[in-house]
């Protein structure tokens, strides 16, 4: 059984006539300690996606229409509010593009752990044979800690930041915009997470701090053995990272596939075009092109393929039905009938 496993999710924003349907019919699994990508233009409907996962966009606006998000075998839209507590920052953490703005400005960073800690974490004698739960509806019992400071300390370490004995006292401004995301991933992880949502983690960072925190998670990956949903609009950072990439458009998955396979022969016209969207270091920034267009807003899909108004190798019958996710290969999965033709 995956440790993730969503099911032809459906959900809108607003209900009856003004309902405009955000995640249309997205199925995704992610097994434990694996890295999936989930990559797309903004807009595409990622993070909404994500958020569903613990249940984190407000409804109302949101609707759940359909399908199911099971997490160890137990539907998250079927939970308890109680269920659902523990599976925010519990089973599920998240960390977000914006350090700064998750941050607390007026706490120093090292106390704001400790409340994380606090949450999710008890103090007590070391308890023999902790193993943790793959229950998500009852508490995870973890190696209870001796006191929440060491741990904090332990925390920064983990997530690379230098003497953090010092840092703790720091606010978040005295720290650059890398740190502030090491010190928001090492929040995220006091919950000892299986699942790590990163939703563009590295945006709003200098591409040399991008790398440094994108090697964090693959390193923290390693010797966590979590499990990683990464999202970009940037498939430049899927590389190294992933085990599958899952590819966004419009509310859908257009393109599914391990990423090896996906980097080096993209099947859908979309992940072509994202792929030569791509900056590369040492290539000609002349041939990088722009995708032509905009990805359209929800209630305003086109009939039919929804990158067709888009897309260079459109045919009359891509505006007829919306294409099927076919797999084309073992594991590969694409949403174009049209997917052996060059483009
Ligand atoms: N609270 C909301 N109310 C209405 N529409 C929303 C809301 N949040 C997101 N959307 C819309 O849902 C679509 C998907 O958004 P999002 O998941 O944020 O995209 P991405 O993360 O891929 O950039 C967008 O068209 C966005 O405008
Ligand atoms: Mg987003």
């Amino acid at each position: 059984m995956p440790l993730l496993e969503i099911k032809n999710l459906k959900m809108d924003f607003g209900t009856g006539a003004d309902a405009l349907r955000a995640v249309d019919g997205v199925s995704l699994a992610i097994g434990a300690g694996e890295t999936v990508c989930l990559v797309g233009e903004s807009g595409c409907g990622k993070s909404v996606t994500a958020l569903s996962i613990a249940q984190l966009v407000p409804t109302p606006p949101a609707n759940y229409v359909g399908g199911e998000i099971l997490l160890n075998g137990r539907d998250v839209l079927k939970m308890s509010n109680a269920e659902l507590r523990n599976i925010r920052g519990g089973v599920v953490s998240y960390v977000f593009q914006e350090p700064g703005a998750s941050l607390n400005p007026v706490f120093r960073i090292g106390n704001q752990i400790k409340e994380s800690l606090k949450l999710h974490r008890t103090l007590g004698a070391p308890a023999s044979g902790t193993a943790r739960t793959n229950e998500t509806n009852t508490p995870c019992q973890r190696p209870a800690l001796q006191n929440y400071d060491d741990e904090v300390i332990r925390l920064l370490k983990l997530v690379g930041i230098p003497a953090p004995e010092s840092r703790i006292k720091n606010y978040p401004f005295e720290l650059s915009g890398g740190m502030q995301q090491r010190v928001m991933i090492a929040m995220a992880l006091a919950s000892e997470p299986k699942l790590l949502v990163a939703d563009e983690p590295t945006t709003a960072l200098d591409v040399t701090i991008q790398a440094q925190i994108l090697e964090l998670l693959h390193d923290l990956k390693q010797r966590l053995g979590m499990a990683i949903l990464l999202i970009t609009h940037n498939l430049g950072i899927v590389g190294d990272m992933a085990d599958r990439v899952a590819v966004m458009y419009a509310g859908q998955i257009v393109e599914l596939s391990p990423a090896k396979e996906l980097l080096r022969q993209p099947l859908h016209p979309y992940t072509k075009a994202l792929m030569n969207s791509v900056p590369k270091l040492h290539g000609d920034a002349n041939r990088l092109s722009a995708i032509p267009g905009n990805v359209p807003r929800i209630g305003n899909f086109p009939p039919g393929c929804r990158f067709a108004p888009r897309c260079p190798m459109v045919k009359p019958e891509c505006s007829g039905k919306i294409p099927e996710l076919l797999e084309v290969e073992p594991g590969r999965f694409v949403r174009c009938p049209f997917w052996k033709n060059e483009c």
